[in-house]
């Protein structure tokens, strides 16, 4: 059970290294970069890579539209490239995860050509097609991306569903050609040594068998998509039977495959749903836990998220964190407060990597690149399209990894498919390991620390009653107790500890590398200061 003590790295691989000059990321760009990432001195000292999609695609949705499930886009490299991954992966103990985004195709695969091609075409049913209703769609579902979630073929005269864009048909998981379809290909990537995936969406798999119209709730939010209460278009129960077939394939693996799956919610999302995935262990290895991604910056807001979450698992769920990823604003953006949001940075750092859990890192988090909103005519992303300048989209998370201060960052040399940070002559990989104090370094040694110590990587965590600015939590494996204590504020805190019957720390870990290795009595904390103690 690898995946437990791991720390995953999310790749973006359009944006992380430009290997053959086309101002796009590939996959032998992210093989020159794998000694950055583990296995040498000055590695970061991650375990594994989620990679975004890397098949085939039309890109209308960036990868996560699909038309060939069995090969690597052109964009990307091919399979030769693919397996040179697998095996420079493995020589410097990185595993890796794909992304399987199998609620939906892309429109340009062959399957969905054939299947609106005709009535009759025997690909007919392996999408979702109705007969209009009066005229009409046969329900009120509507695309997480806006519209109307039916579109009319005039061809056929039917309407096929599409959850997000027109060009992502949804797959009918009720057809069993389907559901072989693509066991098969979690079976070809897993041969081919991929050691599991993220599930994209995985509980939009199932729509209601009979189509009813979701409920409405006015105050639920702005979007009419927001206002749906989405009983009917996601969560069906069918749903776990498939996933029951999946862990049995990942099992037959020598159970060492895992599966992560994001269960797509309104913010801040629901621990019990999501954690329902899990089934009795035999379904998802782990649900993802967004709740970070909306947390305010404060120690009640992720104390109050880290209890729901522990308390929504049962004794064989595991739980994960993440503060960051490809479609929300990055935190150091999302917690930017002047001088203050590099230390911030480092504290959340100090958070996600001592919590009990699986972490999951966002390329480019560990040098403090932020967000940057773009122009209209630099957006990209289908949902900046559809919706600016209310919302400009997902590409301001998505930029180019900032290597150097080169002309076009280290990334590329020309430029790159998305604008480059504005900081980036500042902020940058080159600059970071230079710099002894960088937000780099804090997370390196979190990651050194956190792989030397059972107790990070598997103790039990009590959360302490503490001064409310403080977040306070123990973690135990066997005799040994770890303290976390962090200061959330800007202003000196006792952390007023009730119930720890200790006054002594041997602090191995502190964002302001004042107490390294001292043992401390009293436990005040600096302005944005963290710190990670053995209990002696
Ligand atoms: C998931 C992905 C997102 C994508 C969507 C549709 O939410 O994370 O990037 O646009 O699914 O596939």
């Amino acid at each position: 059970m690898w995946w437990k003590e791991a720390v995953v790295y999310q790749i973006y691989p359009r944006s992380f290294y430009d290997s053959n000059g086309d101002g796009i990321g590939d996959l032998a760009g992210i093989i020159e970069k794998l000694d950055y990432l583990n296995g040498k001195k000055d590695s970061l000292g991650i375990d594994a890579i989620w990679l975004s999609p890397i098949n085939p695609s039309p890109m209308i949705d960036f990868g996560y539209d699909i038309s060939d499930y069995k090969d690597i886009d052109s964009i990307f490299g091919n399979l030769e490239v693919f397996k040179k991954l697998i095996k420079e992966s493995k020589k410097r103990n990185i595993k890796i995860l794909m992304d399987l985004v199998v609620n939906h195709t892309s429109d340009q695969h062959p399957w969905f050509i054939e299947s609106r091609s005709s009535l009759e075409n025997p690909k007919r049913d392996y999408y979702i097609w109705v007969d209009p209703v009066n005229g009409k769609p046969p329900n009120n579902w509507l695309g997480a991306f806006g519209g109307n979630a039916w579109e009319f073929d005039t061809e056929t005269h039917q309407y096929y569903y599409h959850g997000f864009t027109v060009e992502q048909p949804d797959l009918n998981w009720r057809n069993k050609d389907v559901q072989k379809e693509i066991q098969d290909v979690i079976k070809f990537w897993l041969d081919l040594g991929v050691d599991g995936f993220r599930l994209d969406v995985v509980n939009y798999y199932f729509k209601d068998e009979k189509l009813r119209s979701n409920p409405i709730d006015l105050l639920k939010g702005l979007r009419p998509y927001d206002v749906q209460i989405h009983k009917y278009d996601r969560d069906r129960k069918e749903t776990h039977s498939i996933l029951k077939k999946f862990r049995k394939i990942l099992d037959s693996y020598n159970g060492n495959r895992v599966s992560i799956g994001e269960v797509f919610i309104e913010p801040p999302g629901n621990p019990k749903l999501a954690n329902s995935y899990l089934g009795e262990n035999d379904e998802l290895h782990m649900a993802f836990n967004f709740a970070f991604l909306y947390s305010s910056w404060n120690a009640f807001s992720f104390r109050d998220e880290i209890i729901a979450w522990e308390k929504a698992l049962d004794q064989n769920g595991w739980p994960n964190y993440t503060l960051s990823n490809h479609d929300q604003i990055r935190h150091i953006s999302r917690y930017k407060k002047g001088k203050e949001t590099v230390p911030r940075a480092k504290l959340a750092a100090l958070l996600l990597l001592s919590l009990r859990g699986t972490p999951f890192l966002y390329y480019g988090e560990e040098i403090g690149m932020e967000d940057q909103p773009l122009p209209k005519e630099k957006i990209q992303d289908p949902l900046g399209k559809k919706y600016w300048p209310i919302f400009s989209g997902r590409d301001r998370t998505r930029l180019p990894m900032c290597w150097d201060g080169s002309k076009y960052a280290g990334f590329s040399e020309v430029e790159p498919w998305l604008p480059l940070n504005r900081n980036y002559k500042e902020v940058n990989v080159e600059n970071s390991l230079e710099d002894k104090n960088s937000l780099f370094y804090t997370y390196k040694n979190l990651l050194e620390i956190r792989r030397e110590s059972k107790t990070l990587k598997k103790g039990d965590i009590e959360i302490l009653k503490s001064n409310k600015e403080i977040l306070a939590y123990l973690r135990t494996y066997k005799s040994e107790r770890i303290l976390v204590l962090i200061n959330f504020t800007n202003s000196d805190q006792d952390c007023n500890l009730k119930k720890l019957d200790t006054k002594k720390l041997e602090i191995i870990f502190d964002t302001h590398n004042k107490f390294i290795k001292e043992k401390i009595s009293d436990f005040y904390l600096y302005p944005n200061q963290g710190i990670i103690g053995k209990v002696i």
